[in-house]
């Protein structure tokens, strides 16, 4: 049986995602200062391992920052604030984060002068009805360090539910799950 990773068949690129205020979209040259301002961000990083040196991504990062099926920067007013990423865990993150081998999991990180405005929520609920298009019925999962709290709030906003919480890297995981259909049915119960 082969080890390798199935990434769901979705077109990709897809058409520009126009919401209210924002649009996501496949990454371009053009981002890569927005992109090395989010990896070398305390902020950002805090729940997530930390911040990378910026002269190493300066050195690291290629003109044009790799294009993945599935990572979407979001874009306001013409610039990129932050990224929404649906991806297949890799190896190690597998047994931990995903329910079975298969499941998208969602990603989100903003730069810091982006928060507070929902602009989050906005990004993440349409790529979530991207997928739930895309993927009618899959579920999506979603884990993030308990201490996270604005990670934890948009979770829980954008119907994500909780599955277990987990020790991994050397903290508190929360691990939630979205479907369209459970989504459909809470709000049609609200
Ligand atoms: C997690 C993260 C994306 C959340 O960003 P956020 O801006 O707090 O999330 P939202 O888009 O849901 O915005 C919510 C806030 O906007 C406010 N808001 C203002 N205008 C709003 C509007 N028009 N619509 C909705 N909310 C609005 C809400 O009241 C809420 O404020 P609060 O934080 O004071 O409660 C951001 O903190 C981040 O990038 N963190 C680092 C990366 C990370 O940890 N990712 C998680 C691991 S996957």
């Amino acid at each position: 049986m082969s080890d390798e990773i199935t990434v769901h068949p979705v077109a990709w690129p897809p058409a520009p995602i126009r919401t209210e205020r924002l649009v996501l979209r496949e990454s371009e040259a053009r981002d890569r200062a927005a992109i090395i301002e989010l990896f070398a961000s305390p902020e950002v990083n805090a729940y997530l391992g930390g911040p990378q040196a910026r002269d190493e991504l300066e050195r690291a990062l290629p003109e044009t920052p790799e294009k993945r099926p599935g990572l979407f920067v979001v874009e306001l007013d013409g610039a990129m604030i932050g990224t929404v990423e649906l991806k297949q865990p890799d190896a190690e993150q597998r047994s931990q984060v995903s329910r079975d081998a298969g499941e998208a999991e969602l990603g989100y990180l903003f730069l810091p002068q982006a928060w507070g405005r929902g602009y989050a929520a906005e990004a993440c609920a349409a790529v979530l009805g991207w997928f739930a298009d895309a993927r009618p019925g899959e579920p999506v999962v979603l884990a993030t360090q308990t201490a996270n709290d604005r990670g934890m709030r948009l979770a829980a906003k954008l119907g994500f539910t909780e599955v277990k919480l987990f020790e991994a890297w050397g903290a508190e995981q929360w691990m939630g799950v979205w479907s369209s259909e459970a989504s459909a049915r809470s709000s049609a119960a609200l």
